[in-house]
């Protein structure tokens, strides 16, 4: 199965290391950082979600009508949308793309950046919605007749779209969390289930839990996994591992800047501490505690710099290293792989110019081997089974 990279598309040129020096929502900006992926071998960028950053649906539409090939995964929030105004939003952006859209379904876990926009449940209960508003939403997107709802968050009666989406029978649903909550309801509904890059073991241990998730949950397919990352990389060793000091310091030396949209990232939890509250960010924190450095080349200080916010474990090293590291995932089982620098434009263009071929040809090659085993034991079989007849 070919691999697919995963960039991120942004609407302002800010990251952990550097203040915005553009407007929040900058056109030209948001346009060359995604042709940049479309230009160097991305197959789909990011849209991420956060309370108070610009709408990443009308962005999307944007770069649809601007990129002819570059694929669009949209995180959206439940609580910002009534689920079947949302999938016509979606089924519209899925036309105005040509089927070139997915999308993130975000549950949230931090309470307080739930309540900027008005949410005050749960983290489980938050699950339990988001449940609830994909099936709605799936519903809405494939049916051709009215149809009541009846559910614990949602009620209403005769809706029936008449916009619907260009990929049969639906366009794809992604999914991201590490809580019980979160296998739960995203190994039941999603077709592509997000990680954050961890060591080989904790992300195989969570691979695991999402597939017995989906077989609890009645499922003969599996989700596709996704694995995300902050490579860091440079023509030697050397440069690289320098590159990734200076990367730690320039995290420190912003978050001690009181950088108002720095301290708005760090923020603290309901109970005042600086403890995150979603299990996918305890679990990168508590990596980082028990090391620095795992298997070929996760680098851990990035996410202990940044209080395990989101995707924040490293990759460092040469193209090649990093290439090679991106590959023991491939073996793993992930099928799509994640990436996104700190310099979002210049590290875009350099992974996708030095980094992604080294993975296609290598999972090309890795492929074929698999393709030629099988036919062979096939051969095999079928010389046994004429041998037994005669
Ligand atoms: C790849 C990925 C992307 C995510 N993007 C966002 C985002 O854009 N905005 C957001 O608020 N949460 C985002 N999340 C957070 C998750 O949707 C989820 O709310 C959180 O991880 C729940 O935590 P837990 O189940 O690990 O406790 C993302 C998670 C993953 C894995």
């Amino acid at each position: 199965m070919p691999v697919e990279f995963l960039g991120i598309a942004a609407t302002g040129d800010g990251s952990e290391t550097n203040s915005r020096t553009t407007a929040a929502f900058d056109r030209d900006y948001t346009l060359r950082l995604a042709r940049a992926h479309e230009e160097h071998g991305w197959d789909r960028v990011l849209f991420a979600y956060g309370a108070g950053s610009p709408d990443p649906a009308p962005a999307a539409a944007y770069l649809a009508a601007k990129l002819d090939r570059l694929q669009i995964l949209l995180a959206h929030r439940p609580n910002v949308s009534y689920p079947t105004f949302a999938a016509k939003t979606f089924a519209t952006l899925d036309q105005i793309s040509d089927g070139r859209l997915t999308v993130h379904f975000i549950t949230g876990g931090n309470d307080h950046e739930q309540q900027r926009e008005g949410d005050f449940l749960t983290k489980d209960q938050r699950y339990d919605r988001t449940l609830e508003y994909i099936r709605i939403v799936k519903r809405a997107w494939t049916s051709t007749e009215p149809f009541d709802h009846e559910g614990e968050y949602y009620r209403f009666r005769d809706f029936v779209s008449d916009v619907f989406p260009v990929q049969q029978p639906r366009p794809g649903v992604s999914f991201g969390g590490s809580s019980p909550a979160a296998y739960a309801a995203g190994a039941a509904e999603a077709d592509i289930y997000c990680l954050w890059g961890e060591p080989l073991a904790r992300t195989a241990e969570q691979i695991e839990a999402v597939r017995a998730a989906a077989r609890t949950a009645g499922r003969t397919d599996l989700p596709r996994i996704q694995v995300a990352f902050r490579p860091i990389i440079a023509p030697t060793e050397e440069l690289a591992w320098e590159k990734a000091y200076r990367t730690v310091d320039a995290i420190n030396a912003r978050k001690a800047s009181g950088d108002q949209l720095a301290r708005r990232r760090y923020r603290p939890s309901a109970d005042g501490s600086f403890r995150p509250e979603n299990t996918g960010s305890q679990r990168l924190l508590e990596i980082a505690a028990a090391g620095e450095r795992y298997d070929r080349a996760l680098w851990t200080p990035t996410a202990a710099a940044t209080g395990g916010a989101g995707n924040s474990n490293a990759l460092v090293g040469t193209p090649e290293t990093v290439a090679q590291a991106l590959l023991d995932y491939y073996d793993l089982g992930v099928d799509i792989l994640s990436a996104r620098g700190y310099d979002l434009l210049d590290d875009a263009i350099d992974f996708g110019r030095y980094v992604i071929p080294l993975v296609r040809e290598e999972v090309a090659k890795r492929d074929a081997e698999r393709a030629a085993e099988r036919a062979a034991r096939a051969e095999q079989d079928r010389h046994q089974l004429i041998a037994l007849q005669a």
